[in-house]
């Protein structure tokens, strides 16, 4: 007999609370930038009905295939799109979606890729130094980032993505220690480094210094930046409400962007406050939904520790 492999499984974070904000209606259209293996998107796609459209991305090819066959049942309602979020107004258009009534992004990596060795992006699976979400994407891999780059480089990755405090020593060991192979050798060489200094620390030590490395080889605070103003670009204005915006964050560079670029345009004058006049001629695009953030409750924490650090922020298409 053959073995299966498992089917993967994702759970999918805050669903409800997604949901509420998005509102998905019957017969709406929309686009989850994020498919993963399908959770939230399967929600939306109950909500639309057969006449609702959902264009379902994701930047990971097998990722991707697992969505493909968890969305099967529904259809024509769902067409799929390999690609990167922030080419999402080329991406829409090429699909035939002009405007959207609602649009999630439920950042970072899914458990299909968090839990696969071969993916290198746990410290918990002996694996090589891969990171990178989509594989076809460039060459950039935190291997080599480790083994290639220079020494303060590796610092200011680590300070900027990770916000380690002793980014210089940990840069230095890594150095040191070249070469490194696999995800054990940078989880050693971190723990060696830091160990000492976080020792009161609940997370392991490795923890931020493979954030740091797989935001870096996957450009993520960059892609961020770049698709929301293309979303908001393409939410819908209806009579009935504007089109709306879900995005679910796992860290807070991650969730600084998205607040920020919701309070900026969820505001008319962005002026600086000395000056006495109106200058910039800015109008509020967005309302904000979610003035404070939206955190997962207990029981979905103890049910999925994954969902732990998620914070969800939803803002509204206006006139
Ligand atoms: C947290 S998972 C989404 C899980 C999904 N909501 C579910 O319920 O199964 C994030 C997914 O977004 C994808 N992703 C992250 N950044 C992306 C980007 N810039 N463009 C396209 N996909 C991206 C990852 O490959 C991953 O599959």
């Amino acid at each position: 007999m053959i073995a299966m492999a498992p089917t993967p499984v994702h759970l999918p974070v805050m669903p409800d609370e997604a949901m509420h904000y998005l509102a998905p209606r019957a017969g709406g259209v929309y686009i989850d930038c994020t498919t993963g293996l399908g959770g939230h998107s399967k929600r939306i796609a109950q909500a639309i009905g057969p006449e609702g459209r959902l264009l379902c991305i994701d930047q990971d090819g097998e990722a991707l295939e697992f969505a493909r066959a968890n969305l099967n049942p529904f259809g024509r309602r769902i067409k799929f799109a390999r690609g990167n979020f922030s080419e999402l107004a080329a991406i829409a258009a090429t699909n035939g979606f002009d405007s959207a009534d609602g649009i999630l992004m439920d950042l970072g990596v899914s458990s299909l890729q968090f839990d696969s060795a071969p993916r290198g992006f746990s410290f918990s699976h002996e694996g090589p130094l891969d990171m990178r979400m989509s594989r076809e994407a460039g060459v950039l891999t935190a291997g080599e980032i480790v083994n290639q780059w220079e020494e303060s480089e590796i610092a200011d990755v680590l300070w900027k993505y990770g916000e380690i405090g002793q980014s210089r020593r940990v840069a230095a060991a890594i150095v040191r220690a070249r070469p490194l192979r696999t995800t054990t050798d940078l989880a050693q060489v971190s723990e060696q480094a830091l160990g000492s200094a976080r020792k009161h620390q609940k997370i392991h030590p490795a923890t931020q210094v493979f954030l740091a490395l797989r935001i870096r080889v996957n450009g993520e605070l960059d892609s961020l930046d770049s698709v929301l103003p293309q979303a908001r670009g393409l939410l819908s204005l209806g009579p009935s409400g504007g089109g709306r915006l879900v995005a679910i964050s796992f860290h807070s560079l991650e969730d600084r962007v998205v607040k920020q670029y919701i309070r900026r345009e969820a505001t008319g004058c962005i002026c600086p406050p000395e000056l006495p006049v109106c200058r910039c001629g800015h109008i509020a695009t967005l309302r904000d939904l979610t003035r404070r953030a939206i955190r997962p409750g207990f029981a979905e924490v103890a049910a999925n520790p994954r969902a732990r650090s998620a914070v969800l922020r939803a803002a509204e298409r206006v006139a």
